[in-house]
């Protein structure tokens, strides 16, 4: 397994892979890599000759330092998890390296961004898209791996592709979820074993809402208002403090992210809250 650091060496070993016939999967990470990444790694592997993961914790998609400050960094488990997966490339690159300063270039998205997690992280896509686009830039032609766990970052990322004809082949991974239902992250790891019992409500809330809608219900209101309830339901032996405090809980149109005023045909169901200091999210297609 090759380690590059260098945008241009990363940009070259892609060019001669691809000269040699070779077809690449990237799969663009920010590493403390888990079972949902593996996922996407897994799936990279079966289905290209060669599999580059990029491990990058992007400060230009935090809006909160904080945030930025505690995300888990563990390059070195990290390539240890790449290696017996069978990636045959990683690009970690250093800050300075993927985002040379002075910083005069930025990539906006209009639409789409000002929903749902746009809305309470202001600038969030734009510094997702813009690192994006970069990694694009190096891997050239491949097919490139997103989860649906951040599904408006997929749809957002999908769409990109199509308006500015990148030559990337997007491929959506469903969610990977722990045995109780509870969508892989890593944030996770910030959590108390208390607060972990509490983040089920999450995946609870939504499930139950894609079985009323599988019962028949169409009305989007009562939706969102049983995800609301679900979520904000108070847990036999769990602190008030750990408790999940909504964000949102959206019933929207999988594509253009509107939210439909009845159910017809397929929806995607989101939700966000908070528990403690840590933002967790999830959703299912119903
Ligand atoms: P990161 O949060 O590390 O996620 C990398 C990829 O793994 C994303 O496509 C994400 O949707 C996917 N993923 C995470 N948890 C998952 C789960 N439980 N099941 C399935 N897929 C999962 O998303 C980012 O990094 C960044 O925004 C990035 C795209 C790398 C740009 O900086």
């Amino acid at each position: 397994m090759d380690r590059i650091s260098s945008a241009a060496e990363f940009q070259t070993a892609c060019d001669t892979l691809r000269m040699r016939g070779k077809t690449i999967g990237l799969v663009p990470t920010m590493g403390a890599l888990h079972d949902g990444h593996r996922q996407l790694i897994k799936l990279a592997r079966e289905q290209c000759d060669v599999v580059a993961v990029s491990i990058f914790v992007n400060p230009l998609q935090f809006d909160n330092p904080i945030d930025l400050e505690k995300y888990p960094r563990s390059i070195e488990d990290d390539l240890e998890v790449a290696s017996t997966l069978g990636v045959d490339v990683v690009f970690a690159p250093l800050e300075t390296e993927m985002h040379p300063r002075p910083i005069l270039f930025h990539l906006e998205v209009d639409g789409l961004s000002e929903v749902l997690e746009g809305s309470s992280r202001p600038g969030h896509f734009g510094g997702v898209v813009t690192v994006v686009a970069k990694l694009f830039i190096l891997a050239g032609r491949c097919r490139a791996y997103f989860g649906e766990k951040d599904f408006q970052q997929l749809a957002i990322v999908s769409r990109m592709v199509k308006e500015m004809h990148f030559p990337v082949q997007i491929v959506p991974v469903p969610i990977v979820r722990d045995e109780r239902g509870l969508a892989l992250s890593s944030r996770n790891l910030r959590l108390t074993s208390e607060q972990l019992n509490s983040a089920l409500s999450l995946s609870r809330s939504l499930f139950a809402a894609r079985e009323a809608i599988r019962r028949g219900e169409k009305n989007t209101d009562k939706i969102e208002q049983l995800m609301a309830q679900e979520l904000g339901r108070e847990i036999d032996g769990i602190a008030q403090a750990d408790l999940a405090v909504l964000d949102y809980a959206l019933v929207v149109d999988p594509l253009t992210l509107m939210r439909p005023d009845r159910i017809e045909g397929t929806v995607r169901l989101l939700v966000a809250a908070r528990i403690g200091d840590v933002r967790l999210i999830d959703n299912v297609g119903a």
